[in-house]
């Protein structure tokens, strides 16, 4: 297993930045994301996309046990990030940005980035790569999202949920307004290239999914071999796998909590005051209505 965190616990993140009016973390400077736009994109490429809490980590590892064929002696022999790469990190220190590696990569390559779709790499629509988009009740999403601020090592910290709702809901939070993000992805739910799945649905029927998301990548999974993929890809056992959980990873202080957190639908339960609720439901239909976006909000 890979070595714990070695920043220090009172490590203070590098302030935040704004790429074309979005909220950013310094760690994926304006640069990256310039080169980003102008990266070799692949056919054979395979993108997981998703507003960040949604689902990223899960959606990593459901799509490289596919990949791999379910053979998941090789999927537990490398962590997620090195199988999956997040595209828009770094350079970090001397740690060359995250892009450039991709670029070294054989086909198909895996990757996985929160870029909203009119950010997505030039040649992304031209090449038209198969695209997962994971998508989560945005209550949860909050919910998830003020908790990693306090594990976090980068992230601005956010002490109580309420000082971090206002900041969600106007959409001042890292990659942005969850509406922007996942209204836009949504409009392309159809085209050929997208699959577009909720968390919840996840939740509710993982094998279910997994095959779905198999038959659209063009790697069915051997029958065989599903039952065992799709409990290598549960919460208990992700949460339990070092090459999945992050557990050695320096961006996370280990001290004040683990990455794999609770994965249920309806914590927003927990979180959020009666006023808090009136007003996002009152925003969710403000900002969704007539797109036909519904979640579960609890199972
Ligand atoms: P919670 O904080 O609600 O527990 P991301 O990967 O986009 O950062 O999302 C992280 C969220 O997904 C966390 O939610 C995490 O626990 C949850 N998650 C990760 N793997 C999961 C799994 N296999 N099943 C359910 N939830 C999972």
């Amino acid at each position: 297993m890979a070595a714990k965190s070695t920043l220090p616990d009172d490590f203070k993140p590098p302030p935040d930045h704004y790429y074309k009016g979005i909220r950013m973390l310094a760690i994926t400077p304006a640069p990256t994301f310039d080169a980003i736009l102008e990266m070799e994109v692949r056919e054979d490429d395979i993108w997981v996309v998703t507003y960040p809490k949604a689902g990223t980590t899960w959606g990593q590892e459901v799509t490289s046990v596919i990949v791999e064929g379910a053979d998941l002696e090789k999927v537990k022999s490398k962590p997620l990030l090195q199988r999956v790469p997040y595209l828009e990190l770094g350079p970090l220190g001397p740690q060359p940005a995250s892009y450039k590696m991709v670029e070294e990569l054989p086909s198909p390559r895996l990757i996985r980035t929160h870029l909203p779709y009119h950010l997505m790499p030039k040649q992304w629509f031209e090449k038209k790569p198969k695209t997962l988009y994971v998508a989560r009740n945005p209550k949860d999403t909050a919910v998830s999202g003020w908790h990693f601020t306090k594990i976090n090592h980068f992230f601005v910290t956010y002490e109580t949920f309420s000082d971090f709702f206002p900041k969600f809901v106007e959409g001042d939070v890292i990659y942005g307004s969850w509406f922007d993000h996942n209204k836009k992805w949504w409009e392309h739910r159809h085209d050929p290239n997208i699959m577009f799945v909720k968390f919840e649905d996840m939740k509710k029927d993982l094998r279910g999914e997994m095959i779905r998301m198999a038959d659209f990548y063009g790697y069915p999974l051997p029958v065989d071999k599903i039952d065992a993929a799709v409990e290598h890809c549960t919460f208990d056992k992700m949460k339990k796998n070092p090459m999945a959980n992050y557990s050695g990873a320096h961006f996370i202080n280990h001290k004040k909590g683990q990455f794999h957190r609770k994965g249920e639908v309806g914590d927003w339960k927990n979180h959020f005051s009666v006023a808090q609720n009136e007003l996002f439901d009152e925003l969710y239909q403000e900002k969704m209505r007539g797109t036909g976006l519904t979640f579960d909000w609890e199972l």
